[in-house]
């Protein structure tokens, strides 16, 4: 896959995960080059390391493995419980010198010493944090927030937590530290918080410095009233010729209802093209890359879930989020125009991968347990903020609706704009839109000020 060349920061960075074996946590704001920094490694590291990500779609985002399946672990919460281990599990830990969190922002702080206890047990090494693994995490707390455990769970995260992040997880120095439940009789391990500072996605200092302040909530009036002005105006038709545009939405009966209405505005035959799924693909629909019945009608809006990867060093006619519009349906191939030009997409092969350990070599393999074949593309009227998490738009309508309900949620959507000149708001933002999750921010002012 491509990616940019390295910035100075970034190029930093890698090396220090290279060099050493110190636990960092690099994060930053949304655009600085996290995701890319991640896939360069990826590509670039001479240590064993293993990717892996909280959820099924992350995971498949940096063809990783989610940290359920690579440690074995059961689902829900993991506390002072036994850790089972095979044989197999114990030898494929046992191969790795790097570990690799993606989107660690949605780790909580149970499943972080779940990994820590995992590792400690299959290694032998029960006094060393991580048993001697170095762990990169990438993310922003700032935008994403780990599922907020319910009943029993959450009594006891509360109990035994200052608060569900990963960053207050008992592993790392200066926290909690034995509490008599969870007595390992270790010591924390230091962890190291890099922040690219560098946005590459926006290059207007007025635009930046405006998602500056909501993401740590300090909006002012003023502020407020500069979002608003350019964001109050009709979305153009995209039946007059205009390039097709995508609503950013809370949630996910909001968006299947635009979708749907949407689709059912359109006059054509409704084609249905059924997701070709072999092996093992995890527990259901929500690890799915893309719909497993996608429904389209020529004249359908749609989104790219895939990088095009066959342009042959010609410049990529898509990414990942470019938006299109559906021209002909035919067969194996679907036909999208994207800004006046035609493509024939054809369905693409999504793998989830499983690290192997071949005690004779020593070396540990990537395999694919299982395929997913749909094209790579799914209705893209709307989509919830939630996913889009990650991506990158020119244009975008933002409809929060009844309100945005969980902290990030309002700057992870402006975030994902290129510039104010494709910002369009439903309805004006209000000062509830605008949240900050008190714990993020003393972690992030005391993690980058000790640095600074
Ligand atoms: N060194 C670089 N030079 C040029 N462009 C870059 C560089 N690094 C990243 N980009 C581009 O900037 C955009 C944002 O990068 P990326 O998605 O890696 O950021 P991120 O920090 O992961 O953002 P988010 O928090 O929203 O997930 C992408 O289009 C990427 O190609
Ligand atoms: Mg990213």
């Amino acid at each position: 896959m491509s990616t940019p060349s390295l910035s100075a920061e970034q190029e930093a960075l890698f090396r220090l995960i290279e060099d050493t074996r110190e636990h960092v946590f690099v994060t930053g704001r949304a655009g600085t080059g996290k995701s890319t920094l991640l896939q360069h490694l990826a590509w670039n590291t001479s240590k064993q390391i293993a990717v892996c990500a909280p959820t099924g779609v992350a995971a498949l985002n940096v063809e990783g493995q989610t940290i359920h399946s690579l440690f074995r672990l059961p689902i829900g919460l993991i506390a002072n419980g036994e850790i089972e281990q095979s044989d197999a599990t114990r030898k494929l830990l046992n191969a790795i010198d790097t570990l690799v969190l993606d989107e660690v922002s949605m780790v909580n702080a149970d499943l972080m010493d779940g990994i820590d206890r995992s590792l400690r047990q299959a290694r032998g090494r029960r006094a060393e944090p991580f048993g001697g693994v170095q762990i990169v995490m990438f993310g922003d707390p700032y935008q994403l927030a780990p599922v907020p455990p319910r009943g029993d769970e959450m009594r006891y995260i509360r109990d035994h937590y200052r608060s569900f992040w990963f960053f207050d997880a008992k592993v790392w120095a200066g926290e909690g530290g034995d509490d008599g439940i969870l007595d390992l009789g270790r010591h924390g391990a230091d962890l190291n918080v890099r922040e690219l500072t560098e946005i590459h996605r926006q290059s207007d200092p007025a635009f930046k410095a405006l998602l500056n302040a909501v993401r740590y909530g300090r909006v002012t009036a003023e502020m407020a009233g500069i979002l608003n002005g350019a964001g109050a105006r009709t979305p153009p038709d995209p039946a007059d010729g205009e390039h097709p545009i995508i609503t950013l939405a809370t949630r996910n009966d909001i968006v299947n209802t635009i979708n749907r209405r949407h689709l059912d505005e359109l006059v054509g035959r409704m084609q249905t093209a059924n997701a070709e799924i072999s092996g093992d693909f995890g527990r259901g629909e929500a690890n799915y890359p893309a719909d497993v019945e996608l429904r389209l009608k020529v004249g359908a809006q749609v989104m790219f879930l895939r990088n095009d990867v066959s342009s042959f060093g010609e410049p990529p006619r898509w990414v990942n989020g470019t938006i299109g519009t559906v021209t002909r349906i035919a067969g194996d191939t679907v036909r999208v125009e994207v800004d006046g030009t035609e493509h024939d997409v054809e369905p693409a092969v999504w793998e989830r991968f499983r690290y192997n350990y071949h005690p004779g070599t020593r070396t540990l393999s990537r395999d694919v347990v299982a395929e997913f074949t749909q094209f790579p593309l799914r209705l893209a009227w709307a989509v919830t903020i939630h996913k889009s998490q990650g991506k990158t738009y020119d244009r975008a309508v933002i409809d929060l609706g009844s309100g945005a309900f969980a902290p990030g949620q309002t700057y992870v959507a402006l975030s994902r704009l290129t510039s104010l000149d494709g910002l369009y708001l439903s309805r004006p933002l209000r000062p509830s839109d605008i949240r900050v999750d008190p714990d993020v921010q003393r972690f992030m002012s005391t993690a980058l000020r000790a640095r600074s």
